[in-house]
């Protein structure tokens, strides 16, 4: 048994102190039956709990899928810009909330919103060898030599040395790059080194998870259980 206030503070975006005041205003219901005080015990796993008409099912975790679009930051809160948490539906707010891992400001595409701190983790994980493959557009004609590079292990300009990453030229200017590191930056000062601007940047899988084509830029869905495993089931060696 759990209290009311407790349980739907953790599954939404609602404070303790938003939930009493809904509970007096009767827009909280237990099994049909207006709950008028907030601190009731409830059974989260048999109750069938409503805040304004809206079923409360409890999740441990939640892993949403934005395709992201430019403009927007990849952080949960900032004070002066928009971050990918402020644009989030109202349906799909609850606590602790963070994007799993960062794209830029102008980065558009597959963005995985989490609360699930060990997932991020292992999907981050340049071990994990969990790649992210974007797609880039570039200033001007890529040359033969790019993708040696890029497979040989491109050093930045401060020296860094980059792991090897899948090249793949898709049109004189575009290229499917594949990297499972998460430096800053990373793909578009890999391209630098070789002298290359981009000029735009798209993320479009993880792993085996693919941004759904049917996710208008800032929409966002959950995904399911298989779709969460799919991360971690991309091919381990692209080499
Ligand atoms: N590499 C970049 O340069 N930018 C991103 O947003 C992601 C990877």
């Amino acid at each position: 048994m759990e209290r009311l206030d407790k349980f739907i503070s953790t599954q939404t975006s609602y404070s303790r102190k938003d939930i009493k005041r809904l509970c007096k205003s009767c827009e909280v219901t237990v099994n049909d039956r207006i709950v008028k005080q907030s601190d009731v015990k409830i059974d989260p796993e048999n109750d069938v709990v409503c805040v304004c008409g809206e079923e409360i099912c409890y999740k441990q975790f939640v892993y949403y899928m934005m395709n992201k679009p430019k403009g927007v930051l990849s952080a949960s809160n900032d004070k002066n810009a928009k971050t990918v948490i402020d644009i989030l539906p109202q349906q799909f707010r609850r606590k602790n909330l963070f994007p799993a891992g960062r794209l830029d400001k102008d980065t558009t595409g597959l963005l995985i919103i989490t609360d699930d701190g060990d997932f991020a983790h292992r999907m981050l994980s340049p071990n994990k060898k969990v790649y992210k493959h974007y797609i880039a557009t570039l200033d001007k004609e890529l040359d033969d030599t790019v993708k040696e590079r890029f497979e040989n292990g491109i050093v930045l300009s401060d020296g860094t040395v980059c792991q090897k990453a899948f090249f793949e030229k898709l049109s004189d200017s575009r290229a499917l790059v594949k990297i499972c590191e998460g430096k800053f930056h990373q793909v578009k000062k890999m391209f630098l080194s070789c002298s290359y601007t981009v000029v735009e940047l798209e993320r479009v899988q993880i792993g085996a998870l693919k941004l759904d084509s049917h996710l208008a830029q800032s929409e966002v869905r959950e995904l399911t259980k298989s779709e969460t495993l799919l991360v971690f089931n991309g091919e381990i060696d692209q080499f």
